[in-house]
């Protein structure tokens, strides 16, 4: 079931953001490796790995309606911060970002009356709301801990027990 052009363009587009994502998280494992806090390294490694599998998810669905997925250019990323809390500040930004074009996607397949990708991209506004949980989760901990290395390294084992 071939997808509507506009729909289809905007899924290219989404799976590029998705692994641009990908891109973005591994700028900031980079960038954790190089300071004391390696569980934080660890849970940017893990949502690197999440934002790939979000792509994957999207060309897969590309492919199942019939069309030839395309794999544009993505942008190179910075892998240095100023702090940890500018850090997961910026990611919950872009979460936001990804949010909004998660639900322009939804807001066309409804236009459309696209029931296939209305379903499939249910599942990626639930998963926005837990992205964004999660990451304002690291921020609360991080700001309450005010650069008490201490309360750091302990929100640092916590957050490098992350596994998926
Ligand atoms: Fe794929 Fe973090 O949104």
């Amino acid at each position: 079931m071939l997808m509507n052009a506009k729909l289809l363009e905007l899924y290219q587009q989404q799976i590029k953001n998705e692994f641009e994502s990908a891109y973005i998280y591994l700028g900031m494992a980079a960038y954790f490796e190089t300071t004391p806090f390696h569980g934080f390294a660890q849970w940017m490694h893990i949502q690197a790995k999440e934002e790939t599998e979000h792509a994957m998810r999207l060309f897969r669905h590309v492919c199942d309606r019939g069309h030839q997925v395309e794999l544009r250019p993505i942008a190179g990323q910075k892998t240095a911060y100023g702090s940890p809390l500018e850090a997961f500040k910026e990611s919950l930004a872009h979460e936001r970002l990804v949010t909004q074009e998660i639900h322009e996607m939804y807001r066309t397949a409804v236009t459309l009356e696209d029931f296939p990708a209305q379903v499939e991209l249910q599942w990626f506004i639930n998963e926005q709301v837990e992205e964004e949980r999660n990451v304002q989760d690291m921020i609360d901990k991080i700001a309450a801990a005010e650069d008490r290395f201490p309360a750091m390294l302990a929100i640092d084992r916590i957050a490098g027990q992350r596994d998926e």
